[in-house]
């Protein structure tokens, strides 16, 4: 089987008509099946104690969309439609057809698809739930560089589809999209990117688009706090009860500015983060993962990681501790009006409580970060992601029901 396999990979057309065949009949080795590279064959389970998509390696495809209930669908209705949701994600995410499938990813394995559901602000007054609302959902702060579009931000609810494979995404956006119908309807979408797995000679800590090494200082599940820090624990009382096993979710549509971005000298570009830009090593020394010397003092007798670098000022220890996990995709929607790339940080993070992640780090990098000038955060949300559903149960159940 796996040497008709290559050939058939190799032939190109001509094999391309034994190989859907092959794999649309369940997979069986008869007419000379191709196996799904690892790529194709990785599955995130969709049931556990945490939904996936918040430790699951980042993947090369994203889709971040808000819905708002319709005029007149409330609790009953939400409730139905994160039932229908749960159960296409469980299927689509074990590399199953939908309800009325659209056929779009027939040949492929799941790919590592995450969804990922969570509740806005305001999806609590329109279900009759206030008084189940976490005190965590309250709106972030206002910040000086903020340029929000109201209309790309917030909403009643949010999904995060990643996957490794456009198609696969795409396939699990449109199913979701069609599950919505009659309670809710899109409010905003965006559409990002990471590297695809298997491009780099080893797994390694992903690029942004300003070509930082981004991603090194998150917090890792092996650490002893990390479950602290970024999940609501599981005795959680009061209006967070049903939020057990649960996280947090920032998101801001970063857009950077490119243009200036890349004018600046690859000096002045480390100063910025206080990192080396060829390996995200500090520029105290070292490698990728040595702790940044923080008080160290150059020839010139200022601090060799700048006072304002990004990489000090959201330190955890310069926060008092406040930490999240950093869970990002890039994009890019082509050219702005102004001539410029419309690129930048679909900036996803994580945490227990936004009061204790990303509030007081926003607040201390928009008094002063050397990476403000180059960046302008356009739109903002802030959603409760409860844990994740058990066997025979639905996301967001321990609400709803
Ligand atoms: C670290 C880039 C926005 C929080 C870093 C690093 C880079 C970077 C290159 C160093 C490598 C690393 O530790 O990951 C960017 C870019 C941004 C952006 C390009 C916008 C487009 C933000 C925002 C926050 C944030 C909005 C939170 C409010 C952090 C944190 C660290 C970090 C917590 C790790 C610090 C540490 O643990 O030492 N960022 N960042 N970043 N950034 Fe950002």
């Amino acid at each position: 089987v796996g040497a008709a396999g290559a050939a058939g990979l190799m032939i190109g057309a001509a094999g391309g008509a034994g190989i859907s065949a092959s794999v649309s009949d369940g997979g069986s080795a008869s007419g000379g099946a191709v196996p799904l590279t690892a790529v194709g064959a990785t599955e995130v389970m969709f049931h556990g104690k945490h939904q996936a998509g918040i430790t699951t390696p980042l993947q090369a495809r994203g889709h971040l969309v808000a819905f708002d209930l319709v005029p007149g669908a409330g609790r009953k209705e939400a409730a139905a439609l994160l039932r229908r949701w749960s159960a296409t994600a469980g299927a689509l995410m074990a590399g199953k057809p939908s309800t009325d499938d659209t056929g779009i990813a027939l040949d492929a394995g799941p790919s590592s698809l995450t969804v990922t559901f969570g509740f806005g602000r305001t999806f609590f007054d329109r279900t009759g739930l206030a008084a189940r609302r976490p005190v965590q959902l309250d709106p972030l702060p206002a910040f000086s560089s903020d340029a929000l579009d109201p209309k790309r931000s917030e909403g009643d609810l949010w999904v995060q589809i990643g996957a490794d494979d456009a198609l696969v995404a795409f396939h699990a956006l449109r199913a979701l999209q069609k599950d919505a119908a009659g309670a809710a309807r899109v409010r905003w979408q965006m559409n990002g990117f990471n590297r695809s797995a298997g491009a780099t000679a080893r797994p390694m800590t992903a690029r942004n688009l300003m070509g930082q090494v981004d991603g090194t200082g998150n917090p890792k599940p092996s650490d002893p706090d990390f479950d602290r820090r970024i999940f609501v624990p599981q005795g959680a009382t009061g209006a967070q009860d049903w939020m057990a096993g649960g996280s947090y979710a920032v998101v801001r549509r970063i857009r950077m500015l490119l243009d200036d971005w890349e004018k600046l000298p690859l000096e002045k570009q480390e100063k910025v983060i206080g990192r080396r830009k060829a390996d995200g090593a500090p520029l105290t020394g070292g490698t990728e993962t040595t702790e940044l010397d923080l008080d160290r003092i150059g020839p010139d007798g200022k601090t060799v990681i700048p006072d304002n670098a990004h990489s000090r000022i959201s330190a955890p220890e310069q926060n008092g501790g406040a930490a999240m996990l950093r869970r990002p995709f890039s994009f890019h929607d082509g050219i702005g009006p102004d001539g410029t790339p419309d690129a930048g940080l679909l900036f996803v993070c994580w945490q227990a409580d936004p009061l204790r992640g990303f509030v007081p780090v926003q607040r201390k990098l928009d008094r002063g970060d050397a990476l403000s000038p180059f960046i302008r955060h356009e739109a903002s949300g802030l959603f409760a992601v409860p844990g994740g559903a058990a066997q025979g149960e639905y996301v967001g159940q321990r609400l709803l029901e």
